[in-house]
């Protein structure tokens, strides 16, 4: 693995670095930009689709006099990711050419690849299993062929630059969260999503030294070594971790409540029993009634969201949701990296 500052797992910097690198992203708000990274090019690459991972991406790296492009690997050849392979098939290209190509052009580059896509009618169609769901080995991959810093815009395990900005935002708002009491809860949602979002809102708070409370059906629980890392990160950060089955237990007094849904790693593969299970859950979705219990606390949520199923309209538009404040942060605070990172 290279020894340069990449971004995958959100895990890399030192708790002081991250909170720098926040400080940086409230400045350059403030300041509307910089021109520090005058010159510098960024790659972006997308596998899937994006709103606000593209987007702010590329004004930022604008804003901070930088070169932003785009590559939508849906328009781009097959490319053949196993080594050794004899690539006599539909793949024209290797994985080691393509990173190596690009990092030339590039002086860093960033990639969106999550290989769980869900199903439009949640049959068994998913081809993926478990193991594969649980693994980044396209980023270790990645990262054997760079030479130019790597920066994960979602993978199948991590979701670093949405923990990112949602520190950011609770930064602002909170002041200092050490000890704030931050509820992560599952959603009810027509689909199983992945894992990734939730693992980088489970770890970045826990980073930061919150009291994070992971709050979910008892099915739902996400994966045990992530939880794991949360716990240790919680606890050297001077916050605690813990995991609660019973929603309205867990947001009584929560400072912040960030909302996602995901999918049940205990029924991964059984696509009908996972949804049954999933659909028993309606409940599970905010509703001021639930906020009632919180600390006035404040709403979160990444967005894209399912108004009325995941959280109703009156939480979404009332005045203690964060839910654009934290789109607009994704920008402002990947900024603050890209410079951490360029530096
Ligand atoms: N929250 C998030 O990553 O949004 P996009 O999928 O639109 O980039």
């Amino acid at each position: 693995m290279n020894q340069l500052k990449n971004f995958i797992t959100g895990m890399e910097f030192s708790k002081e670095t991250m909170e720098s690198i926040l400080e940086s992203g409230i400045q350059l708000k403030a300041a509307g930009g910089s021109d520090a990274l005058r010159g510098k090019v960024l790659t972006t690459i997308f596998y899937n689709p994006s709103l606000r991972t593209l987007l702010s991406f590329q004004t930022g790296m604008q804003k901070l006099s930088g070169i932003a492009n785009v590559l939508d690997m849906s328009q781009s050849r097959k490319l053949e990711y196993t080594e050794g392979a004899v690539m006599d098939g539909s793949a024209s290209e290797h994985i080691s050419e393509f990173i190596r190509v690009v990092c030339s052009y590039s002086d860093v580059v960033a990639i969106r690849k999550s290989d769980f896509i869900p199903a439009s009618d949640n049959s068994q169609t998913l081809g993926m299993s478990k193991e594969e769901m649980l693994s980044d080995s396209f980023f270790e991959q990645v990262l054997r062929y760079a030479n130019k810093p790597i920066i994960n815009m979602e993978s199948n395990m991590f979701h670093p630059c949405q923990g990112l900005a949602d520190a950011m935002t609770m930064k602002e708002v909170l002041g200092n969260v050490t000890k704030k009491k931050y509820v992560l809860t599952w959603a009810p949602h027509p689909k199983p999503l992945p894992l990734a979002t939730p693992h980088s809102q489970m770890i970045m708070p826990a980073l930061f030294g919150m009291d994070v409370i992971l709050a979910c059906p008892k099915e739902f629980e996400l994966d045990a070594n992530v939880m794991k890392q949360a716990e240790k990160l919680a606890q050297d950060g001077g916050g605690s971790f813990q995991i609660m089955h019973n929603q309205t237990e867990a947001l009584s007094g929560a400072d912040i409540v960030c909302e996602k849904s995901w999918l049940s790693l205990e029924h991964f593969g059984d696509w009908n029993t996972e949804k049954e299970i999933r659909n028993q859950y309606a409940d599970w979705q905010v509703t001021s009634e639930r906020m009632a219990v919180t600390n006035n606390g404040k709403f979160m949520h990444c967005l894209p969201v399912r108004r009325n199923v995941e959280v109703s309209d009156n939480v979404l538009d009332s005045t203690n949701s964060l839910i654009i404040q934290e789109a607009e942060n994704r920008m402002w605070a990947q900024m603050a990296l890209l410079r951490h990172i360029l530096s």
